[in-house]
């Protein structure tokens, strides 16, 4: 079955696997975060982290894969002059500088301000976990206020990856 798909079935598999790899942990986020927050604040540096990484190593080259088969998909079938490849060719220029410029810049910095808050309210390792660890935390105005833009923008390209994902199947 496999080896009689056409190359232009492979590419749209790749297309729509390269979807899967690189947004699919990002939609854990918002559970990881609200979990951090209230059980263990001492996490939320590391979880930080790995948000970045994540989207450096995963996100960003998946999206690159992403564009690349939508291309080849584009050109092969004859769709360039379609509302849905150029719809999706400007998502991936927003996700991408949305990625760039905000989603790892700020988790950059919510990692450092998470750590500073988390020394000058005494938090340290091998304190006690769960709720004892939050009742000594005290996380900063600045720290939320950066916790708050990446739920914020996290949110607008999970919902910019859906409508896309609507607008591809349908092309409307
Ligand atoms: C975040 C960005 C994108 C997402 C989530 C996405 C998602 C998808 C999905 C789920 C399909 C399968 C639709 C179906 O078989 O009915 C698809 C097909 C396709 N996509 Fe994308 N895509 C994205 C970006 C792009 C880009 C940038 C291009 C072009 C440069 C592109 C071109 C295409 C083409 C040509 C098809 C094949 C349509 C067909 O033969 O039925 N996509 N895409």
């Amino acid at each position: 079955m496999i080896l009689a798909a056409s190359a232009y079935e492979v590419v749209l598999a790749i297309h729509i696997m390269a979807v899967v790899v690189a947004f699919g942990v990002t939609f854990a986020y918002p559970i990881m975060f609200a979990i951090g927050a209230r059980h263990d604040p001492r996490g939320l540096p590391l979880l930080h982290r790995v948000e970045y990484t994540v989207e450096r190593w995963l996100v960003n080259p998946g999206l690159l894969v992403v564009l690349l088969a939508g291309i080849y998909l584009a050109g092969d079938g004859h769709h360039w002059s379609d509302f849905f490849v150029q719809w999706g060719l400007g998502v991936v220029i927003v996700i991408g500088a949305l990625i760039g410029s905000v989603m790892i810049p700020t988790a950059k910095r919510a990692e450092l301000l998470a750590a500073r808050d988390l020394a000058s309210s005494g938090a340290r390792e091998g304190a006690g976990a769960g709720e004892a660890a939050q009742a000594t935390v005290d996380m900063s105005e600045e720290y939320r206020a950066l916790a708050r833009r990446l739920a914020a923008v996290g949110s607008l390209l999970s919902v910019l990856v859906l409508v896309t994902i609507l607008i591809m199947v349908i092309k409307p």
